[in-house]
């Protein structure tokens, strides 16, 4: 009985998630979260109440069941392309939600609705025709930096919003450009890659979000 009761919870804890982070991209908007914000009401955005949880499906599907694969932003690397964040999906509309001129520093704001540590990226996708695709290549080729120089803007365990700003790469333009949240959380114990292992490394949960913008 006591045995069996042991097996249950052990079988329970398994399924939660080891972190419990959660957060969006409110500035600009991501994609999922365009909803909240009236001034877009006239676009119809599809509403979704789970939108600070784009973790690549789960930190287990992620790593045990994806190989440490994530839709670039944030859906289950297994949903058939496009994924519901992506450009195309059932949040994608393509509602252009800022507009910007190449090289302005611009605003970033990030909601954390559960913190652990980690740090924040940004990159752009500098496309000009929605039939240009979305890939990991297109936002590895702009890494954004921030106004103190660095490109990651660390997390703490601290819910709430998180501010920034980022300077555009001079010279980008695009009609349909969008810009990536990327949020590796830091909480995790894990294999460093160098013979220890620390808090920070190794596996640790992801989050994404993209939204739409335009660079003139
Ligand atoms: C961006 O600029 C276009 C063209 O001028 C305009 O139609 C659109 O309303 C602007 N969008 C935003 C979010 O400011
Ligand atoms: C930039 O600011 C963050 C805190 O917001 C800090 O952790 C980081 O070290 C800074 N980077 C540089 C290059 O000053």
């Amino acid at each position: 009985m006591h045995y069996y009761h042991f097996l249950t919870l052990f079988s329970l804890c398994n399924f939660l998630p080891s972190g419990y982070s959660h957060g969006r991209l409110l500035d600009p908007p991501m994609r999922a979260s365009i909803w909240r914000f009236p001034e877009f009401n006239y676009a119809n955005p599809p509403v979704n109440y789970d939108d600070d949880a784009f973790w690549c499906g789960s930190m287990q599907t992620l790593y045990n069941q994806n190989g440490g694969k994530c839709g670039v932003c944030g859906d289950n690397w297994a949903d058939p392309p496009p994924r519901s964040q992506e450009d195309g999906g059932k949040f994608g509309k393509s509602i252009i939600v800022r507009n910007y001129t190449s090289g302005q520093t611009i605003p970033l704001t990030v909601e954390l609705t559960g913190a652990h540590d980690g740090y924040f990226e940004f990159r752009l996708c500098a496309r000009n025709s929605r039939s240009e695709p979305e890939t990991e290549e297109c936002y590895n080729k702009n890494l954004l930096v921030l106004s103190n120089g660095s490109t990651r803007l660390p997390a703490t365990r601290r819910k709430g919003i998180y501010k920034t700003t980022a300077r555009l790469p001079p010279g980008v333009t695009c009609s349909r450009c969008s810009i990536q949240w990327h949020y590796r959380t830091g909480n995790n114990w894990g294999d460093c890659n160098d013979g220890t292992s620390a808090v920070g490394c190794g596996n640790q949960e992801i989050f994404r979000g993209c939204s739409d913008v335009a660079i003139t």
